[in-house]
């Protein structure tokens, strides 16, 4: 694969593509997220998933899911507008910006019949976790003319694009730029090193997060955060920039060398905008 155009990723460039509210904002135009997340066997996906997002400056969110993952949602995020699901469907989940499909939403009809729904959308999607092992298996799913950015780590890229893991690990900005190009999406490559890479333009390179991030449940938190930038308007390829950029950085100031737990970095992300504005 050919060497992409890189582009460092500053503190600086978040800075300047963070929105921020004023004195015309209100909850429905600062952007409100759709997230379709968790279920009866695994809730703390969707849990992480809205805390990522309520602290990454979503006007408001709107979880949807099976009794489960929906009492643990209301039990930790009272702020959230929560649909409970009987059947697969996005009907009365209301108005929303954008969506994140996939942490724990489980790979069966289910999941599937609530991506066919939300991909369908003109909507910008974010697609992770078991959202991406629904998309492999009927990759028609992403071919849609609204923005999609999808957050694979390497293991979940390659049962995408039918390639090696190792392969990845060994070129992951080529393989994250490739993806992009034959997908037709935008790739948030995750790693000791994320990278973002959308067609035509440089594959960003992320420098904030650190090693304490590897541990279940960061990755749901991310998806939040990217999800809620997309829901506030920004492009994939900004939002997921920016998430990237903004997750790591609250890992780092969560872990502050010692171990964290993925719901720290939720906890953390407020301090890391703080950070981002201040220059540092
Ligand atoms: N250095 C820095 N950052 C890292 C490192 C590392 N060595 N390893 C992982 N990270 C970061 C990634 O960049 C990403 O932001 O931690 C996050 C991990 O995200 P995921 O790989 O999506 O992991 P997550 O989904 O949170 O947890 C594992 O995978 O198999 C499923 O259901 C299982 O919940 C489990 C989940
Ligand atoms: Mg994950």
């Amino acid at each position: 694969l050919p060497d992409p155009d890189v582009a460092a990723l500053t503190g600086g460039d978040v800075d300047d593509l963070l929105p921020r509210p004023g004195k015309e904002s209100d909850k429905y135009r600062r952007g409100v997220l759709g997230v379709l997340a968790g279920s009866d066997l695994y809730t703390g996906a969707a849990v992480l998933a809205v805390g990522g997002a309520l602290r990454a400056g979503a006007g408001m969110v709107r979880y949807a899911g099976p009794a489960e993952p929906v009492a643990q949602v209301r039990a930790a995020w009272p702020e959230a507008v929560i649909t409970l699901l009987d059947r697969p469907s996005i009907k009365d989940v209301g108005r929303v910006q954008a969506w994140v499909l996939g942490p724990g939403l489980g790979t069966g009809d289910w999941a599937h019949e609530l991506a066919a729904q939300v991909l369908g959308t003109g909507l910008p999607v974010l697609v992770d976790a078991d959202g991406l092992t629904v998309v492999a298996r009927d990759r028609s799913l992403l071919r849609r003319a609204a923005p999609t950015l999808i957050t694979p780590h390497a293991g979940e890229l390659a049962r995408l694009i039918r390639a090696e893991r190792a392969d990845i690990e060994a070129a992951r900005l080529q393989h994250a730029r490739a993806a992009a190009a034959e997908l037709g999406v935008t790739v948030l490559l995750k790693g000791s090193t994320t990278v973002v890479a959308e067609e035509p333009r440089p594959v960003r390179v992320n420098p904030t997060g650190t090693s304490w991030l590897a541990t279940g449940g960061t990755g749901d938190v991310l998806s939040g955060v990217a999800g809620a930038l997309l829901a506030q308007g920004l492009g994939a390829y900004d939002a997921g920039s920016c998430a990237a950029y903004l997750h790591g950085l609250a890992g780092r100031l969560a872990a502050d060398g010692a171990p964290l737990a993925a719901a720290d970095v939720a906890t953390a992300l407020p301090a890391a905008f703080r950070a981002v504005a201040a220059g540092g």
